[in-house]
């Protein structure tokens, strides 16, 4: 039996128990079994969650692009690594083999050495989802830099932002980009953003729309014809397994976004080991995440756990409305994708649609259906199961999160039998405990608490960049020599996880992590504004929409209410992006307030959710006669 691929539910559990009981040995065999290393680790794991530290495969030597490129270049070089799928389908798909993803590697790596970055730089990342995404990506890789990808979708603010935490001395972005019918003009984004970045020297521009944009004299570079110009020869940097591979921010409950830091060959092995098993990965088979790389789902899942297992991996540029809902559809037919892999708020929106749009298509290459981000519903899980999979394509509910940088939670398909909204059982290597109000671990089945992590995987981030103890306090404070994920979650009769959602207050849009202070924040920021809040609520299509409560300082009062909205809305897109506008805003002359001035979030998530009937003992709150002005007003 291998370790690396799990074939049946006996030796799941026969995996599972091995790395539990003796999980160095285990790791160590997955490490041994499936990769290339420069030189092999002293030891296996040292860890202490008090501190945090965790070293994985210490003092071992790697080149993470020689596990997803090079090796697989004398065995199938002229294998295809990315199939990219342009967002206008009358654009010729481009087929990119492992031989010239290297030549292409090796020629970006050497453009940015050529512009002064070296191992440990961090280069931040603003592209569409184009080719010269991955290759940026391995290109840093390649040399040790440190990449930053920032989602397209981010405004100037949030790029910003991101750009000054990492510290970025380049950045990379294109002319434009292409969403459905509309172009975006992303240098526009990218030259207000550096206004506030003094410390980025050099922007490397790609051409993709073709739009007449400024460039910079000394800072502004045409990506293309540096690569013409560029070798194709390019040495690995040899890295050491705990040095730093990438940055990536989510959002936490306050304040700024966490860089979230990962780490070289733990988060290979595992991102590589995870993917081979949850999508049961066959040579030659084609493989479609839709994910944004920008995400973490589109580093771990479209790039390097796919490459690493030498795979097919779709790229898409488009969106699954555009020409129309069968777009999707029409891919998977188009590339005879095996293992599809999306999001329930894609899932529910195309649901929607004429089954037209499915019946379309041949949809018979499929094997294997995945969910990520946000707790599928059943109902969507059921449309996925029959008119997608048709009933015999195993849904795999992956539970997982940018921290965690592997899936952790989820079935193996042909291997664990599902059961709709579970992502059932823990990985191997991971140790899941559910905690109650105390503090105390709760132990059998039929418990509902939350979610923790009691032993270190190979891929968890090693810090918040730049803020350890921010990192401490976030993830082992809660609970004793923990992880907390700031996710709840129940244990069934059988031993399935459901997760449930968030306990803290990050709310999931449409898959995507919004933390509301930075939104009430952005809005606060809005002269007329004096006090804001903001609470999820449920949502048929997005999963949660934003609601958000206003107070007005007197000078805004006598103003037009709908301007009011549509200027803070304005405001909310330029700070974070269009994807952090509530749905709803309704303006009130106060928020409930606890004594000690904490607003209470849990009554206005009820008013947001219509579901006044229960909202609990409110005479305890500073200001209760305005719950019930709020209920009133309410939407
Ligand atoms: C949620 C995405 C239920 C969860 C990979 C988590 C899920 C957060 C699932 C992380 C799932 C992700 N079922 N909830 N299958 N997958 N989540 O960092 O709340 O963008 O904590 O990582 O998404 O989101 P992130």
């Amino acid at each position: 039996m291998s370790n690396y691929s799990i074939k049946n539910l006996e030796e799941y559990f026969q995996v599972y128990r091995k790395s539990v009981r003796e999980p160095e040995n285990f790791w160590e065999e997955v490490a041994e079994e499936h990769f290339t290393w420069r030189k092999k680790w002293d030891n296996v794991l040292s860890w202490d969650f008090t501190k945090p530290e965790i070293k994985w495969f210490e003092n071992a030597k790697l080149n993470i692009t020689e596990n997803c490129i090079d090796r697989h270049l004398l065995t199938h070089g002229d294998k295809t690594a990315i199939i990219w799928e342009p967002n206008d389908p009358k654009e010729d798909a481009l087929h990119i083999s492992y031989k010239e993803l290297h030549e292409r590697v090796n020629k970006f790596a050497n453009v940015l050495k050529q512009n002064g970055i070296e191992k440990g730089d961090r280069v931040c990342i603003y592209l569409p989802m184009i080719p010269e995404l991955s290759v940026a990506m391995l290109a840093c890789a390649k040399i040790g830099a440190i990449h930053s990808v920032v989602f397209a979708g981010f405004s100037a603010s949030a790029l910003a932002t991101r750009t000054n935490d990492a510290d970025c001395k380049m950045l990379i972005t294109s002319d434009g980009s292409f969403r459905g019918e509309k172009t975006i003009d992303l240098k526009g984004i990218v030259d207000k953003a550096l206004e506030d970045c003094p410390n980025v020297e050099t922007v490397l521009v790609a051409k993709r729309i073709g739009s007449d944009i400024n460039m910079k004299e000394g800072r502004d570079k045409w990506l293309q014809p540096l690569l013409e110009e560029a070798s194709e020869e390019c040495e690995p940097e040899i890295m050491d397994a705990e040095d730093p591979l990438f940055i990536l921010y989510t959002s936490g409950s306050t304040g700024t976004p966490k860089g979230m830091l990962h780490t070289t060959a733990g988060y290979m092995v595992y991102t590589a080991y995870t993917f081979k098993n949850i999508f049961q990965y066959k040579e030659n088979d084609v493989y479609w995440c839709t994910a944004d790389i920008g995400w973490i789902t589109g580093h771990s899942y479209i790039l390097y756990g796919p490459l690493a297992n030498g795979a097919t991996t779709v790229m898409f540029e488009g969106i699954p409305s555009y020409p129309d809902y069968g777009r999707f559809w029409e891919v998977v037919e188009k590339h005879k994708v095996n293992q599809f892999y999306t999001a329930p708020t894609a899932i529910r929106s195309l649901a929607k649609r004429k089954l037209e749009f499915v019946e379309k298509y041949d949809l018979s290459s499929l094997k294997v259906l995945g969910s990520v981000g946000e707790p599928i519903n059943e109902e969507a899980w059921h449309w996925y199961n029959d008119n997608i999979g048709k009933k015999k394509s195993p849904i795999v509910d992956t539970w997982w999160q940018t921290e965690t940088g592997g899936i952790m939670i989820s079935p193996i398909p042909y291997v664990t039998p599902s059961k709709p909204t579970y992502a059932t059982l823990p990985f191997p290597g991971i140790q899941p405990a559910l905690m109650d109000a105390e503090g105390k671990e709760l132990k059998g089945n039929q418990v509902d608490g939350r979610l923790c992590i009691k032993f270190p995987w190979p891929s968890m981030a090693r810090t918040i960049y730049g803020n350890h103890q921010r990192y401490k306090d976030t993830y082992f404070s809660a609970y004793e020599n923990k992880y907390f994920t700031g996710d709840g979650a129940m244990r069934d009769e059988v031993g399935y996880y459901r997760i449930t959602g968030r306990v803290d207050d990050v709310i999931i849009v449409s898959g995507h992590n919004l933390g509301t202070a930075p939104i009430e924040d952005a809005i606060n920021e809005h002269p007329a504004v004096a006090e804001s809040a903001i609470v999820g609520f449920p949502h048929e299509v997005k999963g949660n929409a934003l609601y958000g409560f206003v107070i007005l300082k007197e000078t805004g009062e006598s103003r037009n209410q709908d301007n009011l909205r549509k200027e803070i809305n304005q405001q909310i897109a330029d700070k974070i992006g269009p994807i952090a506008k509530p749905e709803k805003i309704q303006f009130v002359s106060g928020l409930p307030k606890t004594r000690s001035g904490k607003i209470m979030r849990r009554i206005l998530r009820k008013i947001a959710s219509n579901d006044t009937s229960n909202l609990g003992d409110t005479s305890t709150l500073l200001n209760p006669e305005v719950v019930d002005e709020i209920i009133s007003n309410s939407f």
